[in-house]
């Protein structure tokens, strides 16, 4: 049986050979909404209308079976492919801390988003090292120690005296646009780790479960937490002047990021993909 945990599911030995003839579940963004509750009672009800509207009308590449269908057959053809993925995430995560830092030092509009940001920052630095921990205990014959020590050295680190405000001071537009972009690419995030996560719990040796486990769910919980924080100052940002602003914004930041998704999975449809999934090419 499926089981649904706090944020992920996983998959018995048994349900992995059968969930290799049909595709993963994708969450709704119905469903990413309702996960965002269990962290805040706050008011989203601005923040809702516009990420609903603008994921219905882009349908985003990452929220369509054929992504998932995709992703599964690299998964389960392509030996080594879901291992250099979690790596992939490790690098990601380490350039989405640094981006973050980067906003940080330009940030002076007010302390507690500030404080979200740095936070924020922290969390996918740890993100980053937890992805090379997961590699190292899910596929423990991918890469040796010392290749892995390599790509940890290489990893954004944030120490307190690199915090010093840069003296530009981004604008309230650009930081709403910032938070726009954060708040999709954390839902692309969350999308990637319903059905990663539960091949990689899959692929994990026996003796290894637990400790993957408890590393997914952490990751997985985190994200909802950085969905719901950018949410929660997207709305705040939207009052009834500038609320159109902000769903033009959110709808053409979405297509964008629609169509970096479709080029940053490109090459590995072509190369994987045995021209099964040419959907997926197209914008
Ligand atoms: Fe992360
Ligand atoms: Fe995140």
């Amino acid at each position: 049986m499926l089981e649904w945990m706090n944020f992920l599911y996983v998959l018995t030995e048994n349900e992995y050979e059968q969930r290799k003839n049909g595709p993963m579940k994708i969450p709704s963004t119905d469903e990413i909404l309702l996960q965002l509750k269990d962290y805040s009672n706050d008011d989203l009800s601005r923040y809702t209308v516009l990420m609903k509207d603008a994921f219905q009308q882009v349908g985003p590449i990452f929220t369509k079976p054929q992504y998932v269908d995709f992703f599964w057959h690299c998964a389960s053809t392509v030996p080594g492919w879901i291992a250099e993925v979690v790596l992939a995430n490790a690098d990601a995560e380490s350039q989405g801390a640094k981006k973050l830092v980067d906003l940080w030092k330009s940030t002076t509009i007010d302390k507690e988003i500030e404080d979200s940001i740095l936070f924020h920052a922290k969390d996918e630095a740890r993100h980053s090292h937890l992805f090379v921990k997961l590699d190292s205990i899910a596929f423990p014959e991918s890469n040796t120690d010392g290749e892995l020590s390599k790509i940890k050295d290489g990893l954004t680190k944030i120490n307190s005296h690199d915090l010093v405000k840069d003296g530009v001071s981004v604008s309230n537009y650009d930081l709403l646009d910032y938070l726009v972009q954060m708040n999709m690419g954390e839902i692309r995030t969350l999308v990637h780790m319903h059905f990663l996560g539960p091949v990689i719990f899959a692929m994990t040796p026996k003796e290894s479960k637990d400790k993957v486990y408890t590393i997914l769910q952490g990751l997985a919980k985190d994200e909802v937490i950085h969905i719901g924080y950018t949410s929660k100052l997207i709305e705040d940002w939207c009052n009834d002047s500038n609320y159109t602003v902000a769903k033009h914004l959110y709808h053409n930041r979405l297509m964008d990021f629609h169509k970096h998704t479709i080029s940053q999975t490109a090459d590995t449809i072509k190369k994987y993909g045995q021209n099964q999934y040419p959907a997926l090419l197209e914008i």
